[in-house]
């Protein structure tokens, strides 16, 4: 019996503990023998990642930014997501559109419905099938990222842009609640990788 590939995004603000999940994520596919391709935006081409460096490093007008996501985002989809999922082969992206309105729309008030419309331009039907939102409050990833140093555009950002960014992403999870899992993220860590592992399985076994 041949399984429909499936599209899964990892959200959640800055400092959340998504890198260390993704490894254990990473994990899972292997030893189930799952097909995959793990994959980040903004980037995951060669042009996207060229984008990736010019937004994360350079000030610029809130709608620029997003137009630019959404430039590096067809790439992406055009050239890595949907061949992949026709192909059979599940792909996991690290962050996608609802970072946009997270991000851009909640974080940067870009108007909602012109999100809406570079997102329908783009996606063309494309829907994630499951998206992880790990999430924690601000004041723990912000010391997480503190911690990290070397900080990027969005990290440097300062508390009250971080907790937009949360409450836009939770906002957008009780819209969706069967797309949306929120994981909370400041558990401990095996605590956190049971949770993601259950819900792994209710998708692939
Ligand atoms: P990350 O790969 O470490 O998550 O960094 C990507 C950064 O880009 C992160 O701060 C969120 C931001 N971002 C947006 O602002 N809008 C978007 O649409 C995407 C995909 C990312």
């Amino acid at each position: 019996m041949s399984i429909k590939a499936k599209f899964i995004t990892l959200e959640g603000v800055d400092g959340a503990g998504k890198s260390t999940h993704i490894q254990f994520i990473k994990k899972y596919f292997i030893e189930k023998d799952l097909s995959y391709v793990f994959t980040r935006e903004p980037g995951g081409t060669v042009l996207g990642e060229k984008l990736r460096e010019i937004l994360l490093h350079n000030q610029m007008q809130a709608e620029t930014e997003s137009l630019l996501m959404f430039a590096a985002r067809n790439e992406h989809v055009q050239e890595i997501i949907k061949p992949n999922l026709n192909k059979g082969i599940n792909v996991i992206s690290d962050r996608f559109t609802d970072a946009t309105y997270a991000y851009q729309s909640g974080g940067k008030n870009v108007n909602i419905d012109k999100i809406t419309i570079l997102k329908d331009w783009v996606h063309k039907g494309l829907k994630p099938d499951l998206t992880l939102l790990f999430d924690l409050p601000v004041e723990v990833s912000i010391s997480r990222l503190k911690t990290n140093g070397n900080l990027d555009k969005f990290e440097n950002e300062g508390i009250s842009f971080h907790k937009k960014i949360r409450n836009s992403y939770l906002n957008l999870a009780k819209k969706e609640p069967n797309r949306f899992k929120v994981i909370n993220s400041s558990k401990n860590i095996n605590t956190v990788q049971d949770e993601i592992n259950l819900l792994l399985d209710k998708i692939f076994i």
